[in-house]
Parts: structure tokens; C-alpha cells; sequence
């Protein structure tokens, strides 16, 4: 009965959607847990990359059932253009394939405003999101002024509760000028429409999921951005609005902690970041720009180029550690090939002291020095090595290395964005 939770360990975009892909060949049942829209997960699909961010990446399997739980904060626009544009690629989306939770809150169309307002705001609250609505979605989750999604199965009892939401946001809607703020009738009947669209896809999933995992049915957890983005152990304020950690896993689906076999981290070998926050390996200058443009570093989101720099192993062991990796999947190490030398961040230097756990405070972040390793190259392209064995042997070091570094077995290598380009370590434990 395994049921495996899939976590990013670093700042997101790990790869995460690529991974999910190729595990979800073994797969009944993928699960999205948290965040909403936000998520740019890339999986290939007859040849050509397809960004998901509501729908699970188990979908271009057939046989997989996919479940947006209850975690996740749904667009319902977003999640109907999604399931279009999947449905003109000749991916077939039906109430039996996809499951949404009755528990999930929606994002409505003024999160979306509120989320921008508060990054037009003034550089002090900027942080850079990716203006989906997702913060202020899980601010009325947790005011308890949210609406669900199975809030749209009771049209009759729609109106009231989104005049409760709406009367929440009274002060923000009388600062705006007056041709832009929102109608409520006019929200109303978009959400209305909604509802019946949405309708045959609304499920119980937790009591779903739950006999679906009793029946030994093989459930995959798809976790969206990272550790670093979580909201209580990434580089608060500047994370995203829920927890990404394999906690969330749990609290997002209603599989209990004890139905989970086991938890794979995953790491790119090297970091990317998206946004604002401390990113103590960030390369600059050209350097940056080398690394971006080999690893063709924009989101998949909003197309923003991302940051980016050497592996920072303080911040994976990290992960390790609060996601309780019993594995690792280490992904695009085919951009490494071509630099001489390859660098790991092993610990940091701050105020004369040597950090070798990851600290809570960003502005410690922002200050400290990362101390590298640094370790020889390799030349030649990985694209398209097909087993560990014929990775170049300094590739095979510098794996080997941070595996070391992490503390956690790595079980797989990637050298492409494709099924194929997963390559199994050997001795590594089953992920399954
Ligand atoms: P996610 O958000 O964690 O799912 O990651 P994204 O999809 O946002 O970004 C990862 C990008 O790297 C995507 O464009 C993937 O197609 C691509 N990718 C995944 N694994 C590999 C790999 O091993 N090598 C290369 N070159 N690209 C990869
Ligand atoms: P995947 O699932 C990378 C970042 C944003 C911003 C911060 C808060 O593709 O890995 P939000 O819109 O969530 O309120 O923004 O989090 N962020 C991501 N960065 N990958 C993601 O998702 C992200 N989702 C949010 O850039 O810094
Ligand atoms: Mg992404």
C-alpha cells in the first residue's frame, strides 16, 4: 500500500512535475496537496513541454486518477482554462479522471486584485509572488470567511456566504477607484456558472482517498514550490502561503501520517529562486546569466527569469530533515556538464561564525557567506547517458559528494526533462 509524498527541497521548480510524470507510470492515483495556481509544473507530453498548475502530473497517464485535495486554493477560471487547454492537446479530463475536494477553498476573482495591490504596494511588503491570489485565498481560509468548492454543489446558499466574504473585504474594495471596483452580481454569476461546470468533478476526497488507500490502491503526493517557500520553514516572509513540507501532505489530503510509506525530496543540482528572499549561493553577473541560460531557468508560471546559483547543501539537509527524505531525486545535473570546476555550498560563514544548520532568521540569510566545495567538472553532455554507469566519473563524484552532504541515499539522477532521462542509481532504495 505504498503512498509516497513528493516534496521540493529547495526554493521550488526542482522539477518536481517531470518527476511526479515518471513515477506516475506505477501510479493509481497522483494528489495535489497545497498551493493553487502559483505552481508551474512542466511534464512532457508528446514531445513538447506542458505546464500544469492546478491539475496533478499524473494526468497524461491514462490510467491515473488525479485529486486537487483539500490543501489546495483552486482558480476556478484558472483550473476550467487549464483543463481546456489539456482537452485541446487530446488529454481527456472526466469526472473520473479528476477529483476535486468538496473542503478546497476558491480563489475568487478580487484575490487575484488584492494579491497584486499588495506588491504595488511599496517595496517593504513586495515579495515578489506570482500574483495568482493564492496569499489572500488562505488569509480568508484561515479567517474563516472562505468560500469552498462545495460551496458551488448549494447555489442557494452561495449568495449569502459570498456576501460574508465580500463584506470582509469592504475596505479594500472602497480604496479602489470606482470604475474598478468589483460587482457583486457580477461575481456572483460568474461563480454560478462555475458551479455547474465544476459540479460532476466535486468529491468527498478525503473519504475517497482513504478507501482508495485501505483498497492498496499506489497514491502519489504532489508537493508544489519548496522547503524554502513553506510557511514555516522556508525564509519567512518570503515564502509562499502554506506549508509545501510533507506536513502538508497529510493536512491537505486526509491521509493520515501513518499512511505514508515514504517521502522523496527533490533537488536540482544546483538552486534556482524565484522572487525576493535571501539566496546566499545566488551567482551574479554573467555567471548568473550563464547558468540561467544553460538550465533555461524562466517560470513556468510567469515566464520571470529566475535566480540562480550553486547547490546549497545547509539548505537540502534541511529539507531533509523537515520532510524526513527517506530519498532523494537529484534533477538536471546535464546543465553542470561544461564548467570546470562545480561548487557545493557545504556550511555558512556569519559574524565570524561557521553556520552549519539552516537558520530561522532571513536577514541572517541575507548576511552570510556560503563556504564551497569545489570540485572538479566534466565536459561531456549527459543528455544522453541512459544508465549511472555511463555518467563521467566526476559527475558520479559530485553526486556521491552531496549525497554525503545531504545525509539521505539519492535514488535517481536526471539528465533531461524526459521519462527516459531518469536514470536509477544503484543501491538505491525503492521509491515505491
Ligand atoms: P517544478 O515546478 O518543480 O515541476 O519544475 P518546473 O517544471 O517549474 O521547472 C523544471 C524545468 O526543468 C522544466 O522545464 C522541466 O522540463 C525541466 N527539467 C526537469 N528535469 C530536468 C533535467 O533533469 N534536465 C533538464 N535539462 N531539464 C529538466
Ligand atoms: P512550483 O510548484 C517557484 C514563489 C513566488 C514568490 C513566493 C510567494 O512550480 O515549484 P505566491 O504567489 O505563492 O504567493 O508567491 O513564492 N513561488 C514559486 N517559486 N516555484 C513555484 O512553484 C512557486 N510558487 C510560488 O515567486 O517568491
Ligand atoms: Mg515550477
Amino acid at each position: 500500500m505504498p503512498v509516497v509524498v513528493v516534496v521540493g527541497a529547495q526554493w521550488g521548480d526542482e522539477g518536481k512535475g517531470a518527476m511526479v510524470d515518471t513515477l506516475a507510470e506505477d501510479a493509481d492515483i497522483v494528489v495535489r496537496f497545497q498551493g493553487g495556481a502559483n505552481a508551474g509544473h512542466t511534464v512532457i507530453y508528446k514531445g513538447k513541454p506542458v505546464a500544469l498548475h492546478l491539475i496533478p502530473s499524473g494526468i497524461t497517464h491514462e490510467h491515473t486518477v488525479c485529486v486537487i485535495g483539500n490543501g489546495v486554493v483552486v482558480d476556478p477560471k484558472a483550473l476550467l482554462d487549464e483543463i481546456e487547454s489539456l482537452s485541446s492537446l487530446g488529454i481527456s479530463i472526466t469526472p473520473e479522471r479528476l477529483k476535486i475536494s468538496d473542503r478546497a477553498h476558491l480563489t475568487l476573482p478580487y484575490h487575484r486584485m488584492l494579491d497584486a495591490a499588495r506588491e504595488m504596494a511599496g517595496s517593504r511588503l513586495r515579495l515578489g509572488t506570482t500574483r495568482r491570489g493564492v496569499g489572500p485565498t488562505y488569509v480568508d481560509k484561515v479567517d474563516r470567511v472562505g468560500i469552498r468548492v462545495g460551496d458551488l454543489k448549494f447555489p442557494e446558499r452561495l449568495e449569502a456566504k459570498l456576501r460574508i466574504n465580500w463584506e470582509h473585504k469592504q475596505a479594500f474594495f472602497n480604496a479602489l477607484p470606482p470604475d474598478e471596483r468589483p460587482d457583486f452580481n457580477a461575481v456572483l454569476d460568474e461563480l454560478l456558472r462555475y458551479a455547474d461546470l465544476l459540479q460532476p468533478y466535486i468529491t468527498d476526497t478525503v473519504t475517497w482517498l482513504n478507501e482508495q488507500a485501505n483498497a492498496g490502491k499506489r497514491i502519489l503526493l504532489e508537493g508544489a514550490q519548496g522547503t524554502g517557500l513553506d510557511v514555516d520553514f522556508g525564509t519567512y516572509p518570503f515564502v509562499t502561503s502554506s506549508n509545501t513540507t510533507a506536513g502538508g501532505a497529510c493536512t491537505g489530503s486526509g491521509l493520515p501520517p501513518t499512511k505514508i510509506t515514504s517521502v522523496l525530496g527533490i533537488a536540482k543540482a544546483y538552486t534556482t529562486r524565484v522572487g525576493e528572499g535571501p539566496f546566499p549561493t545566488e551567482l551574479h553577473g554573467e555567471e548568473q546569466v550563464k547558468l540561467r541560460e544553460k538550465g533555461r531557468e524562466y517560470g513556468a508560471t510567469t515566464g520571470r527569469p529566475r535566480r540562480c546559483g550553486w547547490f546549497d547543501a545547509v539548505l537540502v539537509r534541511y529539507a531533509a530533515t523537515v520532510n524526513g527524505c527517506t530519498a532523494l531525486a537529484l534533477t538536471k545535473l546535464d546543465v553542470l556538464s561544461g564548467y570546470p570546476e562545480v561548487k557545493i555550498c557545504v556550511a555558512y560563514r556569519w559574524r565570524g561564525e561557521t553556520l552549519t544548520t539552516f537558520p530561522a532568521e532571513s536577514f541572517v540569510l541575507e548576511e552570510v557567506e556560503p563556504i564551497y566545495e569545489t570540485l572538479p567538472g566534466w565536459d561531456e553532455p549527459l543528455s544522453e547517458c541512459r544508465s549511472w554507469e555511463k555518467l563521467p566519473a566526476n559527475a558520479q563524484r559530485f553526486v556521491m559528494r552531496l549525497q554525503e552532504l545531504v545525509g539521505v541515499p539519492i535514488a535517481t539522477v536526471s539528465v533531461g526533462p524526459e521519462r527516459s532521462c531518469v536514470l536509477m542509481k544503484p543501491d538505491a532504495p525503492s521509491i515505491w
